[in-house]
């Protein structure tokens, strides 16, 4: 090993974090064994596909082959959908801490208010015009996803480098995104979002005139993913211990501070060297000058949702910051570049959805709708089974009674599939013991957050939640 190899292996290892040691277990050292096939069977030759010959004639190959036919069946699969967005990205490893228990006012979610904790993260900055092999440096929005591998399940903020979307209503998305993409009849412009479609679609829906005021200044072509903000964009909310809900957005800063591209800049990069964003990030964390982020929240009470002469729900909106101040809580520190890409920065796989207890929805009609599609089009590029990935799947335990589908690697033991059963496996989790919680059902229309929830759960027999009295 070269003094560099030494060198880049120590420094991109500092933090073992609980998810790093959960990788190890799927890590693959290739420096050490010989050639096998998939099966196993040590293979002598992968240069020549056996023949029939006369001697004279090189002669037809033979299916007979399999150690030959392996390679190419493999390699001719080697490809799944790219995003149907945001397919252009990079990623890398890292952690998360808050400074100390300041938001307990606001959740009880552990991941942000206990500072004696490391949460590893994953982060994966992404374009979101342009296709896989896209330009780095094009004039976009840039994604900016965050995985948190919790003790209480995975939380993913799924976020831009902008605060604001260009729609209300998630209704919308395939037409603004059918809109910015490439042109249908010639598939152009790759990467770039200022087109003739894109201006039509935007000039008749005012909604994306304040998206449209960001994307087209300086923001649009950020110098490095280092140099990015982050925002969650969407409004979620926070649960505190005696069960008061509270608005939140979420918010990252970055220590280097803001910096743009000029656009002649952007342009020649983006001929010179169009993998210039990606590289920028893995260099800079190999020389061990970790990107790092300050995390911020903004908070409203949910009885003040209506005080506000604009709807907070609305993500074309921002919440002006002299209304509803930034309050930094903790921060974010990339600090090791991937191993390989493919399993891990391609199949990563994000969920607004995904939440942990003390984290909720709002009614943002935006959110509402990508809470649905996120899930959904991951069945579409990784199958069913996704989250079982090693880059996907959480650090605590998960069982549940989902089983089957494509691609299935866990084996359950045991004679049950199915709630409630007679041997009272894998039963229901109480609030008080972690149980996720955010409303209680109390009728058809009206759905509150209710204080006195784990009072109303005494555990029946089977040691199921008996269901809350509809009234
Ligand atoms: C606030 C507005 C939005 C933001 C900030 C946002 C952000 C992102 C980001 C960062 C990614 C890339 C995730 C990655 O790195 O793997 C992504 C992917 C995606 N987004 Fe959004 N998005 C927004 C709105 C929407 C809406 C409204 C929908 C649909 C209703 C949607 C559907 C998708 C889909 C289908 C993907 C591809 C996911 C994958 O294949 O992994 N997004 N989005």
């Amino acid at each position: 090993m070269s003094v560099t190899d030494a060198l880049k292996q120590k420094v991109t290892s500092v933090t073992e974090t609980a998810k790093i040691a959960d990788l190890q277990r799927d890590l693959i050292d290739q420096s050490k064994g010989g050639l096998t096939t998939d099966h196993g069977v040590k293979v002598s030759d992968h240069d020549n596909w056996l023949k029939v010959t006369d001697g004279t004639h090189a002669g037809p190959s033979l299916l007979e082959d399999q150690i030959a036919r392996e390679k190419i069946h493999r390699f001719d699969h080697e490809r799944i959908p790219e995003r149907v967005v945001h397919a252009r990205g990079a990623g890398a490893h890292g952690y998360f801490k808050v400074y100390d228990d300041k938001a307990s006012k606001y959740t009880y979610a552990p991941v942000l208010t206990d500072p004696s904790r490391t949460t590893p993260t994953f982060v994966r900055f992404s374009t979101v015009q342009g296709s896989r092999g896209s330009a780095d440096t094009v004039r976009d929005v840039r994604g900016f996803a965050v995985k948190f591998y919790t003790d209480e399940g995975n939380w993913d903020i799924v976020g831009n480098d902008i605060p604001v979307f260009f729609i209300q209503d998630a209704i919308k998305f395939p037409d603004i995104i059918h809109a910015v993409k490439p042109e249908p009849h010639n598939e152009v412009p790759q990467g770039q979002s200022a087109h003739n479609n894109f201006w039509d679609f935007v000039g008749l829906q005012p909604e994306a005139s304040h998206m449209v005021m960001w994307v087209m200044s300086d923001r649009g072509i950020p110098r490095s993913f280092r140099m990015m903000q982050g925002f969650g964009v969407n409004t979620y909310t926070l649960v505190n211990g005696k069960g008061e809900r509270f608005f939140v957005k979420f918010h990252w800063l970055p220590e280097l501070g803001v910096h743009s591209l000029m656009w002649d800049e952007a342009l020649k990069i983006c001929g010179q060297d169009p993998d210039f964003h990606r590289k920028d990030l893995e260099e800079a964390i190999q020389s061990g000058a970790y990107p790092k982020w300050q995390f911020a929240i903004q908070v409203i009470p949910e009885t003040r949702e209506h005080d506000f002469d604009f709807d907070i729900l609305d993500a074309t909106k921002v919440w002006p910051e002299e209304l509803v101040p930034l309050e930094a809580i903790g921060e974010m520190v990339l600090d090791r570049v991937v191993d390989e890409f493919f399993p891990e920065v391609e199949q990563v796989a994000f969920c607004t959805s995904h939440v942990v207890p003390g984290i909720g929805f709002s009614d943002d009609p935006l959110l509402q709708g990508r809470n649905f599609s996120y899930f959904d089009t991951q069945i579409t590029r990784l199958g069913v089974n996704w989250e079982e990935l090693p880059i996907n799947r959480p650090v605590c335990p998960v069982l549940n009674h989902q089983r089957d589908g494509a691609m299935r690697h866990k084996i359950h033991m045991g004679t049950v599939n199915y709630t409630p059963n007679r041997k009272q496996e894998i039963p229901p989790v109480p609030h008080s013991e972690g149980g996720y919680y955010e409303y209680v059902s109390t009728c058809l229309f009206t759905i509150v957050a209710d204080p006195a929830y784990e009072l109303q759960l005494p555990r029946e027999s089977l040691g199921y939640e008996a269901a809350p009295a509809r009234g």
